[in-house]
């Protein structure tokens, strides 16, 4: 974020946008099959090293943080609350977001803002104030105190421990976060699923956006999800969103009591945006509740009620969002369906954190644990 956003500020605000709209969304591509989502190509070594580092709190400025403070294995990688946790001091102001197979996709963020590659969003997650508020020199400098990362690097062939590399192997590890396991992909659906489906396909409506393998798009639309009050209400929450909405240059943020979203995609005078948020993938629905870019949805029932009534009320709503007339038992299939596209959950001993801190480090880690 900060190099992109420096980069922003020479080419123009506005350049800068329509760069990141061009760079990072490949035109939709309606005629994906739906179907397992493919294992990606991963190196074992960089891998593990990733994962270590993915479940390290020595990542985050005071280390009382990791990635899966907020990206929960069992939780499917996200944390089961509507809106996030933050940095110590901050609370978040939006949902945490699954990460399996984000590998896999075009633009990350709730608002699509990184369009380039897993890469910047680990950076943007380490450095970002209210995220990990870790300074990547002096995170740089922590790891090599460890001689287990020492040999880990070295191993996966970095060589040194280098803020660039930790860059590199956590979506290293990311890439082996892939759906497993669900009935959907194993063709066992009962005859409500079924159904459910053929309604997704068809009189529902649902694919158009939701397609392909992971079931989305990796566009941002409006549906006309309700704003969350609590963000507007809890000065912890509206704190971090006005620094967020400074910094990325939104209009009149002082005064603004919603959440643009995918508007800072956009050019400035084309308001077109407001209100629109990536499609989220529907894969693993079952461990991610509560659902949408601010939680406002608890359960997969109120989502279909919400699509059955048109969505919510917003001037930029799709016009393909409107009242679909399904009955309760169409309703009822409908989430059955959506039940099938969970795996899995990625739990036990696979998914924790896999090593032990090494003798050399205890001093330090002594520090850390007064901190904690
Ligand atoms: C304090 C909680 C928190 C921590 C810690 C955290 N994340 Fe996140 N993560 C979030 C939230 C919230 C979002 C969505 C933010 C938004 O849309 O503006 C997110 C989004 C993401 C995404 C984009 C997913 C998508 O579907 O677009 C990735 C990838 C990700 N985080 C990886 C990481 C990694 C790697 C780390 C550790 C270096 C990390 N996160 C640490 C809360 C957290
Ligand atoms: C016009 C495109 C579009 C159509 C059509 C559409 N969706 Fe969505 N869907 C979205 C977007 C965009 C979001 C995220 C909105 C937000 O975060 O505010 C979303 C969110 C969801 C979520 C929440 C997922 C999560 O993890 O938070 C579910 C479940 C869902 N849609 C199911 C459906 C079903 C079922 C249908 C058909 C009845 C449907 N969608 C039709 C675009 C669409």
């Amino acid at each position: 974020m900060r190099t992109w956003f420096l980069g922003a500020m020479r080419m123009g605000v506005a350049t800068a946008f329509v760069f990141v709209v061009m760079t990072g969304i490949p035109a939709a591509s309606m005629a994906e099959e739906f179907g397992p989502v493919k294992a990606m190509k991963v190196d074992a070594k960089k891998a593990a090293l990733g994962k270590r580092l993915f479940f390290d709190k020595r990542l985050s400025g005071d280390a009382a943080i990791s990635c899966s403070s907020c990206h929960i294995p069992s939780k499917g990688f996200g944390d089961g609350l509507a809106l996030a946790k933050a940095y110590p001091g901050s609370d978040g102001f939006r949902n945490t977001p699954t990460l399996i197979n984000t590998a896999a996709k075009a633009a990350w963020f709730h608002d699509g803002r990184i369009g380039t590659n897993l890469n910047d969003v680990t950076r943007e997650s380490i450095t970002e104030t209210y995220m990990m508020n870790m300074d990547m020199r002096l995170m740089q400098e922590r790891i090599k105190q460890d001689p287990v990362y020492v040999k880990m690097f070295k191993d996966a062939g970095y060589g040194e421990p280098s803020n660039g590399s930790v860059r590199k192997a956590i979506p290293e590890y990311l890439k082996t976060l892939t759906s497993r396991g669900a009935p959907f992909d194993k063709g066992k659906l009962s005859d409500a699923a079924k159904q459910g489906f053929e309604l997704f396909k068809g009189k529902a409506g649902c694919a158009s956006c939701h397609s392909g393998p992971r079931f989305t798009d990796d566009q941002p639309h409006n549906i006309g999800v309700p704003e969350n009050p609590e963000i507007w209400k809890n000065p912890r929450r509206h704190l971090t969103f006005v620094a967020f909405a400074m910094f990325m240059g939104i209009e009149n943020y002082m005064n603004i009591r919603r959440d643009v979203g995918a508007q800072i995609r956009k050019h400035k005078a084309d308001r077109s945006g407001v209100g629109s948020f990536m499609t989220p993938t529907l894969r693993e629905l079952k461990q991610t509740a509560p659902y949408m870019h601010n939680g406002m949805i608890k359960s997969l029932a109120d989502v279909v009620t919400f699509y059955n009534r048109g969505g919510g009320n917003d001037a930029n709503k799709d016009p393909r969002i409107k009242p679909l007339g399904l009955s309760k038992e169409e309703r009822a299939n409908l989430v059955a369906f959506l039940e099938t596209l969970s795996g899995d959950p990625l739990t036990g001993a696979d998914h924790v954190w896999p090593g032990k801190i090494s003798a050399n480090y205890q001093p330090i880690q002594d520090w850390l644990k007064t901190k904690n």
